[in-house]
């Protein structure tokens, strides 16, 4: 038994107009990648968890071949909510969950079990800018008010689901924790977010997130160990979809 986690599918069959192609050379027919990928490594007593962005599609309808694709692929899947999954309302998680039941799990205000551990999820959110950078330092001078205000309502917001998620899990007995986020878990000076503070506060063993891409993306936030929690970067692109061992 294994758990593994790859993000962003950005998965497309219902609006072809959307194809990732012409991002670039590594996204040119991914789905094929996925789908290999996928095949080799994934047994059906693994677990993969797929960290958000999976469909181009803005309603459920337009969304069902790609949710289709990730039902056929191998193993139990659990789905986190990115940005662009606009056919996941927030407050409509049981409504997807009822009705995938015995195909997909939606990861949000809940909590998925894997052994002794308990996998706690939920979008995320980090201020991502535009900064005001000094050009040959590298210093960011200043940044729009505004837009960190909003993004400091969002983070609350996002804070509330993954305590929540935390919560359930701990009432339920669990002590070994895994989270998943979709935005990565700090903004790009890497400082400490509720996000951090909240897998350390419960002892959470990794935390794992998608969403930056292109190779000036992958060192956003934190990659490797930071007080004591293993963090890492598992979009699509990153790595060449190609699901990441996360446990065995
Ligand atoms: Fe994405
Ligand atoms: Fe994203």
């Amino acid at each position: 038994m294994a758990l593994f986690a790859l993000g962003d599918l950005h998965l497309a069959f219902q609006r072809p107009e959307k194809s990732m192609d012409a991002m670039g050379p590594i996204w040119v027919r991914h789905e094929e990648k996925i789908w290999k990928n996928c095949q080799d490594l994934i047994k059906p007593e693994d677990t993969l968890v797929l960290v958000g962005d999976h469909s181009w599609g803005r309603k459920l309808f337009q969304c069902r071949e790609d949710l289709a694709f990730i039902a056929r692929l191998p193993g139990r899947k659990i789905l986190v909510r990115g940005n662009h999954d606009m056919f996941w309302e927030a407050q409509k998680t049981d409504v997807l969950n009822t009705e995938y039941a015995g195909k997909l799990f939606f990861l949000q205000n809940n909590f998925a079990a894997y052994g002794e551990y308990a996998l706690v999820g939920t979008k995320g959110f980090t201020f991502e800018g535009p900064f005001l950078i000094n050009r040959f330092t590298g210093e960011v001078l200043s940044w729009d008010q505004d837009a960190e205000k909003h993004a400091q309502k969002l983070v609350r917001r996002e804070a509330i689901r993954l305590e929540d998620s935390f919560r359930q899990a701990w009432e339920a007995g669990y002590r070994k924790f895994l989270v998943f986020l979709h935005y990565p878990p700090t903004n790009i000076l890497e400082e400490d977010s509720v996000f951090t503070r909240m897998a350390e506060k419960y002892g959470a063993e990794q935390v794992i997130y998608a969403h930056c891409h292109g190779k000036n993306q992958f060192q956003d936030s934190i990659l490797g160990f930071h007080n004591g929690i293993r963090y890492r970067l598992v979009s699509g692109d990153y790595l060449d979809f190609r699901p990441e061992k996360i446990l065995d």
